[in-house]
């Protein structure tokens, strides 16, 4: 018989055609609404296989159930929001897509950086609301980005790709990182430095680290309190590296000048979240590696990956391995 896939999330023809040559496939049909953790519950008993995004949580509890389950396939790079250990116990593999999404992801961050650094949101807003008066002399001025130091927590591949446009800006690069790169140092011309002096002396604090427990709040109160108060912090890897309260406590107060955050703690944010009532704060839903050609890549990969697993193969992009 066929393995089972259950896709968490209304996916395109073509993957679904892709997956059913050779597989049974069913899927939760809506785009914009979850699964509920009842019905990935169900499904997860009777899968060989899961497709998944980056919004599924896949905890303990769920993977517990899998009583046939091979692989959980995830359409990301960050794969935190699947409990790995729980998996690898149960000998499932965990597949995710790297690399595809490097420089789309890159390019989104450099955008959040020079938006938040150039003040583009309240200057669109000006023009909507209209609010453009006379030229005034320092209306809507921001901060340069070209000369500036750009300080990269965590130098993965997303980490770089965002340092080599750093340096097309003319910017001197700073990274903190659990290891070190001496590729990136010699290609990029980045120095590594310690994290204080990383957030003491950068002008953009940016995360591209994955989210871990040594990453849970790495920006916190005492982190942002040593930040420059001219300042500005970019967050596009999970919400969860930033305390959130500690962030509005420090753009409100002016100790650090603004933020670009295309992730939060607890997704999606309503209008009311209180980072949003703040008018140096460049919020986005989330869409680092939102680009078509990209979002195609990760989907057909995390299928693929399915399907070398149930050919016996070893997907080409594991997390976890079984043992046996
Ligand atoms: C990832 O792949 O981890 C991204 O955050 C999803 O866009």
């Amino acid at each position: 018989m066929k393995p089972y896939v259950y896709l968490t999330r209304k996916m395109p023809p073509a993957i679904v055609e892709k997956l059913e040559r050779e597989c049974r496939v069913s899927m939760w049909e809506k785009e914009e609404e979850p699964v509920p953790a009842e019905v990935l519950a169900r499904e997860i008993e009777k899968a060989d296989g899961i497709y998944c995004t980056v919004s599924d949580p896949i905890p303990r509890e769920l993977i517990e159930k899998a009583a046939r389950l091979k692989i959980i396939s995830t359409m990301a790079v960050g794969y935190n929001n699947i409990d790995v250990d729980a998996a690898a116990e149960k000998n499932i593999l965990v597949a995710h897509t790297p690399g595809v999404l490097t420089e789309t992801t890159a390019d989104l961050t450099f955008a959040l950086l020079m938006a938040a650094a150039r003040r583009l949101p309240e200057g669109i807003d000006t023009i909507r609301n209209d609010e453009w008066g006379a030229w005034v002399p320092f209306f809507l001025t921001g901060q340069d980005i070209h000369h500036s130091r750009l300080g990269i927590i965590g130098m993965g591949r997303i980490g770089e790709a965002v340092a080599r446009r750093g340096t097309g800006f003319r910017m001197d690069i700073v990274y903190h990182n659990r290891s070190r790169k001496p590729e990136a140092e010699r290609d990029i011309g980045a120095r590594y430095v310690e994290l204080d002096e990383l957030l003491e002396t950068s002008d953009f604090v940016c995360v591209t680290a994955p989210y871990t427990k040594e990453t849970h709040h790495i920006i916190d109160k005492d982190a942002l309190h040593k930040m420059k108060e001219s300042a500005i912090l970019v967050n596009s890897s999970r919400g969860g590296t930033v305390d959130e309260d500690a962030l509005y406590d420090a753009l409100k107060h002016g100790s650090i000048r603004g933020a670009g955050l295309d992730v939060f703690e607890n997704e999606p944010i309503r209008s009311d979240h209180p980072l949003l009532s703040l008018p140096n704060v460049t919020a986005l839903p989330h869409i680092g590696s939102a680009s078509e050609k990209t979002r195609w890549k990760m989907a057909h990969m995390a299928a693929d990956h399915l399907l070398q697993a149930f050919r016996g193969e070893e997907p080409d992009h594991v997390v976890v391995k079984p043992s046996s």
